[in-house]
């Protein structure tokens, strides 16, 4: 049995609330701006992805009109920190609805880190950060799509095999529905099937070496 919702039915409010719960579970774009008086400012995002690989391109949702996409419209530059675990209730409490000239990284208790290639400081705490360059916006029902350049990357050496951040390090945290929040779980290998090795009959237990095929 399944349970059926339509958004006219349901009303903006309880079906937000549906989509944010299955879609699941949510990275956070922790975003660093500065005022164009010079306050620094900073904000979880959680409608945030990859827009273009080349050039890259990271892209987050502003609900409305908020003082992260007003910075960015006056300055043109932000900086995406990576949100771990350790910092949930830093990351919590910049999710404050603070006047403009409150900062949140004094709010929090956490320290800045001079940017490489933009204004706004980073996380120094974050193991992870891009620097970005306004790209462009897109208004698209109540909300506004912003697009960064990704000009600038830096990562922990604390993180780093080689040139890989690993998962279990970056311990990330994510957004779930209401006021739930994800932390990392199991992390499986699993290669991509090339069309060439596509087996006929696939059967995902085979695959996963458990079938009848199996050694
Ligand atoms: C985990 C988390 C994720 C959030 N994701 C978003 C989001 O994707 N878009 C948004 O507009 N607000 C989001 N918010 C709410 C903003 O962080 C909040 O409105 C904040 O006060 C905005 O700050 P600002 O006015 O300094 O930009 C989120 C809050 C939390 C705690």
């Amino acid at each position: 049995m399944r349970t059926d919702f339509s958004p006219d039915e349901l009303g903006s409010r309880e079906f937000y609330r549906l989509l944010t719960a299955v879609i699941v579970p949510r990275p956070i774009a922790w975003v660093s701006t500065v005022a164009a008086d010079g306050t620094d400012n900073l904000a979880p995002h959680s409608f945030f992805t990859v827009a273009s690989v080349h050039p890259p391109i990271v892209q987050f949702t502003s609900v409305g009109e908020k003082d992260s996409l007003r910075n960015i419209r006056a300055t043109g530059e932000f900086v995406v920190n990576f949100a771990p675990a350790s910092l949930l209730q830093e990351v919590n409490a910049t999710g404050t609805n603070f006047p403009p000239e409150v900062s949140e990284f004094d709010a929090a208790g956490l320290a800045r880190e001079r940017s490489t290639t933009v204004r706004p400081p980073r996380v120094a705490a974050s193991p992870a950060a891009l620097e970005c360059r306004l790209h462009s916006t897109l208004e698209l029902g109540d909300c506004t799509l912003v697009f960064g350049e990704v000009r600038h990357a830096v990562v922990s050496s604390d993180v780093l095999e080689g040139s890989h951040p690993r998962f279990g390090d970056l311990d990330p945290l994510s957004r779930l529905g209401l006021d739930e929040w994800g932390s990392a779980g199991e992390v499986r290998e699993l290669k991509r099937i090339r069309t060439a090795d596509f087996p006929r009959g696939f059967t995902p237990s085979a695959q996963a070496g458990e079938g009848p095929n199996a050694p």
